[in-house]
């Protein structure tokens, strides 16, 4: 145990493998903590809420960093449409350990042609599911080492190699080949299973289905990736199919592995328009066909609440919500930044833009991506933007509720400063994490209220989805002030606002909200020259103002 006790695991990228390893590893006896660059949402909390107490956050991935430590490289690669497999994060999470003292052990999925780019010193790929997650990883299936160096291998490695039904030892480009073959494997099974039964029949009625794996079934005996029913999806196979055929494709055969990979999508397509068998849970599970974030309940409230009878009956009730809304009191700032630490805790990345298409699931790609579009709508294509600051390196901005970051990495890009300010210090210091190499940001945790910052500072002030949940006018107002007083002459403001019927004034989410006419009053009266009021519909208005 004391030899055992020396080495410490510290896992980098603590999503669905970061804590899979970490649960898994921490039960097995071992010293583990994790280091991500925002809040982790739990994934195995139904099953793991105590264990996840064991495992200890650290605010700088080498705080723990000696000889005897590893580090788990678990970030997420990901693979666009044009197929070409993108491991910038990894490669970034990587260099953090350039000065490490303790050795590093990838466990991300990565094409053979990639893995030059990372420095590791063994490649430990995960060839877990994820509904079975931390006890695949306890005991493994496939235990597959691939040496990068002369480092002695961590003791870990003996015990949970024991653990596993099979181990190999090899290259590291042997063991991403393995990874890619047991994924091509399975999702090429599932692809031709479910082909040969489309050919059949229309798979539109319990009776054609039953027909179809009649004929599968016998000859198949109904084994695993061998069933007729849903495609594959998730997190995994579509992506590294893709991947693997792409980076071929130019010097070799790869008919099957695309064949596999189409045929899969057309499958897919078939499977919107009938309900077909989910043989195996961890595909397409009903929060994926529910859709972003939602839940079965949250779907089926949603789908009451938008019966045009129920919302009828809805608006001619809408005097009680009007009466309880006047009375209840408006929220305190410090309850309103409690409510922002506390989504900054459970899931920032989701709360800071609820829209992306994987909603609750978004990660850090889908993040970035998110942001860098919303930059360039809102920022990089607005003319008026475009024809004040002909150059935008010399442009001092301040970014009001910045969040973990969003949109400041790409304002910070193309913009001579940044000054990001927030409500919750718990989305500041993700930010600070997220966007640790940019040396034009500075972040400041604000009241509320004000703009901490001198007169006349900036050129441009920017805020978007923000002052929607300020928790009312005098609050609003307050800002317009600062806003007016910290920006240079001729300096531009673009804001966000709330017009139409907002969320109730009990929800978290409350913020006040008035009609284009006001907003344009309230500009005005803090002395702005107003250069654009535009919709943003449904429910919002840019304010576009000049001091
Ligand atoms: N999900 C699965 O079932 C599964 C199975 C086998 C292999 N894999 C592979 O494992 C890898 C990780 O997958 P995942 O599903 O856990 O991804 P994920 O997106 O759930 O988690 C990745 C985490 O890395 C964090 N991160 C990004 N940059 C970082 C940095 N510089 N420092 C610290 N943390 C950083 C992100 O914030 C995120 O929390 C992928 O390559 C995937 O293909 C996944």
């Amino acid at each position: 145990m004391s030899e055992i006790s020396k080495e410490t695991i510290v896992v980098l990228g603590y999503g669905w493998i970061g804590q899979a390893n970490a649960l898994a590893l921490s039960q097995m006896g071992y010293e583990v903590s994790y280091f991500d660059i925002v809040e982790p949402t739990y994934k195995y909390a139904d099953m793991y809420a105590n264990e996840y107490e064991n495992i200890t956050k650290l605010g700088n991935v080498l705080e723990v960093d000696s000889p005897h430590t590893w580090y788990l490289i678990c970030v997420g690669d990901r693979v666009p449409e044009n197929g070409i497999q993108d491991i910038s994060l990894i490669v970034r999470a990587s260099e953090t350990l350039r000065n490490a003292k303790g050795g590093v052990i990838l466990r991300s999925t990565v094409l053979p042609q990639n893995l030059d780019k990372i420095r590791f010193d063994y490649y430990l790929p995960e060839f877990l599911h994820e509904k079975k997650a931390v006890e695949e990883c306890i005991n493994p299936f496939y235990f597959v080492v691939g040496v990068n160096s002369s480092k002695n291998e961590p003791k870990f490695f003996s015990d949970w190699k024991g653990r596993s039904y099979k181990s190999f030892l090899g290259s590291p480009k042997q063991a991403s080949y393995i990874k890619y073959l047991s994924n091509a494997w399975n999702a090429t099974r599932i692809a031709f299973v479910n082909e040969f039964g489309d050919i059949m029949e229309e798979p539109n009625s319990e009776k054609n289905v039953r027909q179809i794996e009649e004929v599968l079934d016998f000859v198949l005996g109904r084994k695993n990736y061998l069933k007729y029913g849903k495609g594959y999806g998730g997190h995994c196979l579509p992506k590294d199919m893709h991947a693997l055929f792409t980076v071929h494709q130019n010097s070799k055969n790869v008919a099957i592995l695309k064949g596999a990979h189409l045929s899969n999508l057309a499958h897919l397509e078939l499977q919107k328009k009938y309900s077909l068998p989910e043989w195996y849970s961890i595909w397409v599970t009903d929060d994926a066909i529910a859709g972003a974030g939602g839940s079965r309940i949250k779907a089926l409230w949603f789908k009451f609440n938008s019966t045009p009878s129920i919302q009828s009956k809805r608006r001619r009730l809408r005097f009680i919500t009007n009466f309880l809304q006047s009375v209840f009191p408006d929220r305190n700032l410090r309850a309103e930044a409690k409510i922002w630490n506390k989504l900054a805790t459970k899931n920032a990345r989701y709360y800071v833009n609820p829209k992306t298409k994987s909603g609750e699931d978004v990660n850090e790609y889908e993040l970035r991506d998110s942001g860098l579009v919303d930059y360039e709508k809102f920022i990089k294509n607005d003319p008026i933007i475009n024809k004040v600051f002909a150059n935008t390196k010399n442009v001092v901005v301040a970014h009001i509720g910045c969040g973990i970051g969003r949109m400041t990495e790409f304002i910070a890009t193309n913009f001579k400063e940044v000054h990001a300010l927030d409500i919750s210090s718990k989305m500041i210091e993700q930010a600070q994490k997220r966007l640790g190499g940019f040396r034009n940001i500075t972040y400041t945790v604000t009241d509320g209220v004000s703009l901490p910052y001198k007169n006349e500072n900036f050129d441009f002030v920017f805020s978007y989805q923000v002052m929607q949940h300020l928790p009312n006018i005098n609050v609003l107002k307050k800002y317009m002030a600062d806003t007016f007083r910290t920006l240079k002459k001729g300096g531009i403001a673009k804001l966000h606002l709330r017009t139409g019927r907002g969320v109730y004034k009990w929800s978290k989410f409350y913020g006040v909200s008035m009609t284009k006419e006001e907003a344009i009053k309230l500009a005005e009266e803090a002395g702005f020259k107003v250069l654009a009021c535009e919709d943003d519909k449904p429910k919002n208005i840019w304010l576009t103002l000049q001091k």
